[in-house]
């Protein structure tokens, strides 16, 4: 990757484009089927822009309750596009058809529903799969209102992989998808959202606005380029190591894990807070986000081996396995 990024053929994407940016942005547009994609430096931009694109001011967007645009984004669909979120509680991060026909208002008395965002794989759900059934009937119940669907697909990559249908399958179901290259793709940065051309020529304009616009940024592209050649088809891997992590401690004493659909093992705590298990594990060389008060996340990606998975579980065991005492 970083030998793709040292010969990357550039221009200037602000002025009149840039070469490896736009085989990017047309090769991302024809793996998801759809007719556009315009390259951004972050996931989170590129989720701005198209609530921007798909919502008016003094409406509502229908999204799920512990979603990246819920909980992550530093609440920018109301500080930047004058947009309230109307969340959705679910049991397990997957938003159903029904669970959102309920949260969507037709805007007497009340606000107007502007748009739904899905999330699929669901980050804070430990990587959980909205499957095919579930997409096809969100866009069904968008299309009865008349309404735009976002896909968060940061992880559309996985979840693609663990239905086993091409990525495109899946990002039909969207007006616009965003997808990731910084995940578990590996790159240094990079997100694309894919759309309709006429919504993607407004996109580049609010893209700028909000400093998106990069010049030579083919050299990101090329690593981007790199992925989607030799990391996408290897997903499955990661998925394969997270399963092994959780049933090396599904009978723990202290943890039990949320059993994972793709790279992402949810540990809930029995007894510890998550701060303090967190920091016993690092202290042990074992590195861990704290997703909640006690609950941990493990992820896999293409740096963590097999091996390296088998010792990280050891260690979990062994370090957490007094628990509190
Ligand atoms: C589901 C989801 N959406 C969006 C993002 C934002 O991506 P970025 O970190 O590139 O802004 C993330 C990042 O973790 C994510 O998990």
């Amino acid at each position: 990757m970083r030998a793709a990024i040292a010969e990357a053929e550039v221009g200037d994407d602000v002025l009149d484009g840039d070469p490896t940016t736009r085989r990017l942005e047309a090769d991302v547009a024809r793996l998801l089927g759809h007719e556009a994609a315009l390259f951004f430096p972050t996931g989170t931009q590129a989720n701005q822009v198209a609530l921007s694109l798909l919502s008016e001011p003094g409406t509502e967007i229908v999204v799920e309750e512990c979603a990246h645009l819920t909980d992550c984004e530093e609440a920018a669909a109301a500080a930047l596009w004058g947009v309230q979120l109307r969340t959705v509680k679910t049991p397990d991060g997957v938003m159903t058809a029904d669970l959102v026909r309920e949260r969507i208002r037709q805007g007497r008395f009340c606000p107007r529903t502007s748009a739904i965002a899905v999330e699929n794989t669901h980050n804070a759900a430990g990587g959980k799969v909205a499957d095919l059934e579930t997409m096809a009937a969100l866009r069904q119940l968008a299309d009865s209102h008349e309404l735009p669907l976002h896909i968060d697909g940061a992880r559309l990559w996985n979840a693609a992989h663990a239905l086993g249908c091409p990525p495109e399958r899946l990002a039909q179901f969207g007006t616009t998808v965003m997808v990731s290259f910084s995940k578990g793709l590996g790159c240094p940065a990079g997100a694309c959202l894919v759309g309709p051309e006429s919504l993607l020529e407004r996109a580049v304009a609010i893209r700028r606005q909000l400093g998106g616009g990069m010049r030579q940024s083919g050299i990101l592209a090329a690593a981007c380029l790199f992925a989607l050649e030799h990391n996408l088809a290897r997903l499955g891997e990661d998925h394969a190591r997270a399963q092994i992590a959780a049933r090396m401690l599904e009978h723990h004493a202290e943890v039990t894990p949320v059993p994972p659909d793709t790279n992402i093992v949810m540990l809930d705590l029995r007894t510890l807070a998550a701060d303090e298990a967190a920091r016993r594990l690092a202290a042990a060389g074992v590195l861990v986000s704290v997703f909640g008060p006690r609950r941990l996340r493990l992820v896999t990606h293409l740096c963590v081996s097999e091996q390296d998975v088998r010792e990280a579980a050891q260690t979990i065991d062994h370090v957490l396995g007094e628990g509190g005492s």
